[in-house]
Parts: C-alpha cells; structure tokens; sequence
C-alpha cells in the first residue's frame, strides 16, 4: 500500500477538489438512516483533511453540500447544518495544529444563521495560518457561481468599467467564488458515480478526473494515496502533444 510519506517525492496536485459521495448508500447498507451515512462522513473527513496537510497539498476543497441538497428532508438538512456547526467548533484546534485556513464558497448567506455564523468565525480565526487552504464548498453550484459571476461582469460593462472586449480568463476568474483559489488539478469524486454534480465547472476545464468504488465514510488514507498515485502517473498536456512537453 502506497502511503502519503511514499508519495511526497512525486508531482502533487496543487489544487485538490473532493466530491464526497455515497454517505445515504453507506448507511443504507447497514439498515440506518441516511443522517447516520454523514455522522460517518464528518471522520473521513477529518482525515481526508490532515492527510492532504501531511502530504503538502496547497488547496483542498469538498463538495460539502450543493444548491441542490436543499431539496432533501428537514432532517437531512438540519443534520448536515449541525455537523458542520459542530465539526467547525470541534475541529479548530485541528486546523491551527496543521497550520490550516479555512475558506468558504458558495451562497453562504443562505445558511441558517448558526452555521453561518460559525463558519465566519472559524475563517476569521484561522485567516493567519499559512499551510493548506480548506475551502468548504456550501450551498454551492456552479451554475449559480457562473450567473452570479456573469451578473456583476455585465453590471460592470453597463456602468463602463469594463469593456467587452477586455473579458479574459483573468476577470472571469476574478468574479468567481473560487477568486483566490488556482484551477483544480485532480477532482475525485467517491461512491463509482461518474458525475460532476454542478461542482467548479469552470475550473475544471483541465482537471483530471478520477472516480473511486468507496463510499466516503469509507475513504481513508490508502484511498487518498491511491488517487494520488494515479495522478502522478498521468501525463498532462494542456491540449500540446507528448513531444511538446518533453
Ligand atoms: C453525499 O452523500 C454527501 C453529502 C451531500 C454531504 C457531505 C457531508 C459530510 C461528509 C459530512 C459533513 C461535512 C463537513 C464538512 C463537516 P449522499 O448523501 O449524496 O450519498 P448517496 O449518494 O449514497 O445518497
């Protein structure tokens, strides 16, 4: 088994996203209810968290809860919202220990005001740490960030600000949730569904891709090993041939 310390020599993401995915299967499995699936989730995630740290990721962000799940039951919903008021309150001596700063994308006004409130707190307190930037994808979409983006571009071209013909990568990047974030090099996505999910779709435009058979209350460190190893046996040509590279 191939472990983060194995792994360390090689070319590392920069820049890794997480789709944390298969948490209601999980606990389906076992004849739970779906809320025990994420109560599960929070561990795999804990670790996910500092074993990217050890490894030396730069930028990790997870697909904690989409636009879309607002759809779900109250009570999924309101079990997510506490897990993620408790683990941020649990969790900040964590994320001080390995010198994290936690950041947030999405419609995060949209939260209820508890969860909002911690999670203000906790980027405010960690804002100093200078190692890996946890970015908390919440109430997200990227369909949503893109309109929202296009919106306050448009505003700008109405009022002279921009012109359109000056609209490049650079200022649509600047208008996005992910502004200070690079471009995502490796997405996972966990639990064999083979889906983006409305997650950074602009800034995955050169990401590879990987999709993994376990259920994210199962991802431990070998499975983060495992889709490192992958990455680092990729060639990523960014549209040149192999010769160009070489
Ligand atoms: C997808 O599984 C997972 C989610 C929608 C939520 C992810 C949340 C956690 C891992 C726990 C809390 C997070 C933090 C950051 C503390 P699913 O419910 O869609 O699973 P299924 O596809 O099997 O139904």
């Amino acid at each position: 088994m191939d472990t983060i310390e194995s792994l360390k020599a090689g070319p590392l993401p920069r820049h890794l996203a997480i789709i944390m995915d298969g948490n209601g299967r999980w606990a389906k499995q076992r004849g739970k209810l779906r809320i025990f699936g994420h109560e599960n989730g929070v561990k795999a995630v804990r670790e996910t968290v500092e074993n990217s740290a050890k490894l030396g990721i730069e930028f990790l962000t997870l697909y904690a809860f989409s636009t879309e799940n607002w759809k779900r039951p109250k009570l999924e919903v309101d079990t997510l919202m506490n897990l993620l008021v408790s683990s941020l309150k649990k969790e900040l001596k964590t994320l001080h220990k390995n010198n994290i700063r936690l950041n947030a994308i999405g419609n995060i006004d949209s939260l209820p005001s508890k969860a909002y409130a911690e999670l203000q707190e906790v980027i405010e307190k960690t804002s100093k740490n200078s190692g890996m930037v946890l970015t908390l994808a919440l109430s997200y979409g990227a369909r949503e960030e893109l309109k929202h983006a296009i919106q306050e571009i448009s505003l700008k071209v109405k009022n002279n600000i921009i012109s359109p013909e000056n609209i490049d990568d650079t200022i649509i990047n600047s208008h996005l949730y992910t502004h200070n974030l690079p471009d995502v090099d490796l997405l996972v996505r966990t639990s064999g569904e083979h889906r983006i999910s409305n997650f950074l779709l602009w800034q995955i435009a050169y990401a590879e891709l990987y999709f993994m058979d376990v259920f994210w209350p199962d991802f431990r460190e070998e499975h983060l090993a495992e889709a490192i190893k992958n990455y680092q046996n990729r060639e990523r040509r960014f549209g040149k041939t192999s010769e160009q590279l070489n």
